[in-house]
């Protein structure tokens, strides 16, 4: 029998399964680890966190099984994306890594904007200077710690660094370093114009390969700390929405997914490169050879639920411990006693910011219309309908670009609840399905594994193979109309506090 792995170096922590050939699960390991927020809108990891997570949880998988390590053909990293790791000549980390949530540099993407100009800036990248991609942070460093810049050898995604430290190879692979804003996204490389004029050194980088490609092979370091064999081979892997994308399937036209992790992310595949003009939604490669694809980003998705479970469900969490439920289960179990809409209350999701469609550093999160008559109830489930609203946003976008959306495919923590689902289905009218999997970036990089190590012909006949689908929900037409009624509040939300937002981002940052 052969085997996979899979590891997902994800924001709240990094989960490694390993699968049997036709998908199916044999063991899997979670490790979590902080975020850290050192002010308003700022987010950092350690990246030793991420290795230590990855080499415990690797060993802890392959304990777990009694798998032969001799049967594990190929591994596959999966990783959260555009994550700053800078090194030194010695390859020792020289700060925390500024994360993908990070707001902190509206100042160096009018930078990046001004040295490249807008519409070149959308026509090389396929998108806007945004604050959550690499360049801005990269350029942030620069302009604020210039003696950690002074010392910056090598630049690295999150996933990449791992790799390091899994094989000694320093390299990258096409749909995380589209991410990075420094590639040429049709052409699939890095961009020689956006490189000399951010001045950012070309050594700096790794080689990009296509996702699929085993580009290093396990060191005999690793080998002792993961009890994998030395040279396994390491395919280049994906960005976590590319690789959940293929893990659910998501590689030919139509099939749209869903994914509420940290952030929420609505994803379709094209075959050629369609940009949105207006950058509102981000254009990156596909961990497909020769395919691109398109998402839409909600910052803060399964992190407002975590967020309202952490500060104001002191009691379900209590009770999900004794009971040793999911915390989850219990909220969904309150907010399903809620009415649709809320009654009017609407929140708005953009804790860290807002990307998709307002790309929008200084965005906060809100509650509208609380009254007395409310109570934890819906707030928890606005939370819910909230997040909904925002990906509604996204596919919007990409149904005006003219893809097609014949069904969508809801994964992710928040694609477990039922309630979040049927949500989803009565916002987009559409239905909504699940596969067989749940475990979407670990898989989608464990088949890039298999296909690199010839277990599979190619992406879209390992998928074929493996995925399935278990559950459909449909639209429920009385809340169809509702919905649409609230969605149109929740828009004009934005519009309306927009300028506040800032007002208030302008009184912080001269209070700190
Ligand atoms: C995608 C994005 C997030 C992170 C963390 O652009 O920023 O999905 O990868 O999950």
């Amino acid at each position: 029998m052969n085997y996979l792995i899979g590891v997902d170096i994800g924001t709240s922590g990094t989960k490694t399964v390993l699968f049997d050939i036709e998908g199916n699960t044999i063991s899997s390991a979670l490790k979590e680890y902080p975020m850290e927020q050192p002010h308003i809108g700022w987010a950092e990891q350690n990246p030793e966190d991420w290795w230590d997570a990855t080499y415990n949880t690797i060993n802890e998988v392959i304990t777990k099984s009694g798998v032969d390590p001799k049967q594990i053909k190929g591994i596959g990293l999966a990783g959260q994306m555009h994550g700053l790791v800078l090194l030194d000549k010695d390859n020792k980390v020289l700060r925390p890594s500024i994360i993908w949530c990070d707001q902190r540099t509206d100042k160096e993407c009018q930078e990046i904007t001004k040295l490249i100009g807008k519409d070149r800036l959308i026509e090389i990248t396929a998108n806007p200077a945004l604050t959550g991609f690499t360049a801005s942070k990269i350029l942030w460093v620069r302009n604020n710690e210039p003696e950690i810049y002074a010392k910056v050898a090598k630049i690295l995604l999150p996933k990449d660094y791992v790799r390091f430290r899994l094989t000694g190879t320093f390299a990258t692979e096409v749909s995380d370093a589209s991410g990075m804003q420094l590639m040429n996204i049709a052409e699939r490389n890095w961009s020689s114009e956006v490189l000399e004029k951010l001045d950012i050194n070309i050594e700096f980088l790794a080689p990009i390969y296509e996702s699929q490609v085993i580009s290093s092979c396990v060191s005999s370091e690793a080998a002792l700390l993961t009890k994998l064999m030395c040279g396994t081979p390491v395919a280049g892997g994906a960005g976590d929405q590319a690789a959940g994308a293929i893990g659910n399937g998501i590689v030919k036209p139509g099939v749209i997914s869903s994914t509420i992790g940290t952030s929420g992310v609505v994803f379709a595949y094209t075959d050629k490169v369609t940009i949105d003009p207006k950058g509102r939604v981000h254009t990156f490669c596909h961990a497909v050879p020769n395919t691109w694809h398109i998402m839409g980003v909600t910052q803060g998705a399964g992190l407002s639920l975590k967020w309202f479970r952490d500060n104001f469900c002191t009691a379900e969490k209590e009770a999900s411990e004794y009971m040793e439920v999911d915390p989850y289960l219990l909220m969904g179990d309150e907010a399903e006693k809620a009415k649709p809409g809320c009654e009017g209350l609407i929140y708005l999701p953009y804790l860290m910011g807002e990307r998709t469609p307002h790309l929008d550093p200084f965005a906060k999160g809100v509650f509208f219309g609380i009254s007395a008559r409310h109570t934890k109830r819906d707030m928890l489930r606005s939370v819910m309908e909230g997040v909904g609203y925002s990906l509604k946003d996204s596919l919007e976008i990409i149904k005006e670009m003219g893809i097609d959306v014949k069904e969508v495919r809801a994964s992710g923590g928040g694609g477990k609840s039922p309630l979040w689902r049927q949500i989803q289905a009565d916002l987009y009218n559409s239905k909504v399905i699940t596969i067989n999997s749940t475990e979407g970036p670990a898989l989608g990089v464990a088949i890039l594994a298999g296909v690199g190590a010839g277990v599979y012909p190619s992406v879209a006949a390992a998928c074929a193979r493996v995925i399935k689908t278990v559950t459909s929900q449909k639209p429920n037409d009385e809340n169809i109309e509702l919905y649409n009624k609230y969605y149109e509040v929740y828009k004009n939300l934005y519009t309306a506090l927009k300028d506040q937002f800032k007002a208030v981002a302008d009184i912080i940052s001269t209070s700190i």
